[in-house]
């Protein structure tokens, strides 16, 4: 008899058809998300689920007592309780790998669109205020052989220091728990203690994964560390900053403005302040949104459902759930 699994939101048709291959496969096919309530009571019986960012924790656990692995399409996994399921002897795996360069683009994106002011003077010349002389209040920041500090040297840190590095000729300056010899090798990379990455950096992008040791890494103090001219990007989980101290340092251009990704609460609050700031260029949550990439990061996640529930090591089992 094949494995039951749950998958919480609509997959591509060649990731359907090859878990139906192995797993006998409930899947949410609403257009409306579906809610706490409909998810807990769909898990009785189920040994995989297949989803993106719903919580996981004690009392997900408690409705599923037959879970052996939930796999994330995604390659964050703050929502995993680690502890929690490590005590059931639930595996939890996400994407690691599908989605590198992707994230990087988009990062890349979100450091030319502030620094140069894209969004902001393109809302400008849409709304017909286009006035010959107007020249000087367009001028933005260069990109160019400035210095990029990559704050979470992983894979997605050193795909953007890599399109930093030889597409814009830009050093790189990196902070990590661990020293990156092969990224200070073929990236020319300087290591920097974070407080002097933060005070060198002319763009900083953070990249680190939300923990417990990174919620809210960056705070007022590192705000005011940074220069007058810095542009900050944040595309890694809203969480590890400090949102009110970023509206507030943005607020009185303490730093120059921050190309956002993610939010301490998504969807972000239409009256959030930060909607309202002209230095800030803020997206939904996209940093791996493209059609090619979401299909392979289905695919992935369907093929470690699959090795888990056929008894097999998943590839991407996060590593705190590592035997
Ligand atoms: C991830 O995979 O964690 C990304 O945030 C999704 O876009």
């Amino acid at each position: 008899m094949k494995p039951k699994v749950f998958v919480s939101r609509n997959l591509p048709p060649e990731v359907k058809a090859y878990l139906e291959e192995h797993c006998d496969v409930s899947m949410w096919n609403q257009p409306q998300p579906i809610t706490r309530e409909q998810l807990l009571a769909s898990l009785a019986e189920a040994e995989g689920l297949l989803t993106a960012d719903r919580s996981i924790n004690r009392e997900l656990l408690d409705h599923a007592p037959k879970l052996k692995v939930v796999s994330n399409v995604s390659v964050g996994y703050n929502n995993f309780d680690l502890a929690a399921m490590k005590e059931r002897g639930v595996m939890g795996t996400n994407t690691a790998g599908s989605l590198n360069d992707t994230v990087a683009d988009l990062i890349v994106a979100l450091m030319l669109d502030v620094a140069r002011r894209i969004s902001e003077l393109d809302q400008y010349v849409k709304a017909g205020q286009w006035k010959r002389g107007d020249g000087p209040s367009f001028f933005g920041l260069d990109v160019h052989h400035k210095k990029l500090g990559i704050i979470g040297m992983g894979e997605i840190g050193e795909a953007v220091a890599h399109r930093g590095r030889f597409g814009f000729g830009m050093e790189i300056l990196y902070y990590n728990r661990s020293r990156r010899p092969d990224a200070e090798a073929n990236l020319e990379a300087r290591y920097l203690p974070m407080d002097e990455l933060l005070k060198e950096a002319d763009f900083l992008v953070l990249m680190t994964p939300l923990t417990p040791e990174t919620r809210h890494l960056i705070g007022a103090r590192e705000f005011a560390l940074m220069k007058p001219t810095a542009i900050f990007v944040n595309a890694s989980r809203g969480a590890t900053v400090d949102e009110a101290t970023m509206v507030a340092a943005l607020q009185n251009q303490q730093i120059y403005g921050a190309g956002l990704d993610v939010y301490e609460h998504e969807p972000i609050a239409a009256d959030h302040p930060l909607l309202q700031l002209r230095n800030v260029v803020t997206l939904p949550h996209i940093g791996s949104a493209t059609d090619q990439t979401r299909r392979k990061m289905a695919m992935v996640a369907a093929h470690n459902l699959v090795a888990a529930l056929e008894g097999r090591t998943p590839p991407n089992l996060v590593k705190e759930l590592r035997p």
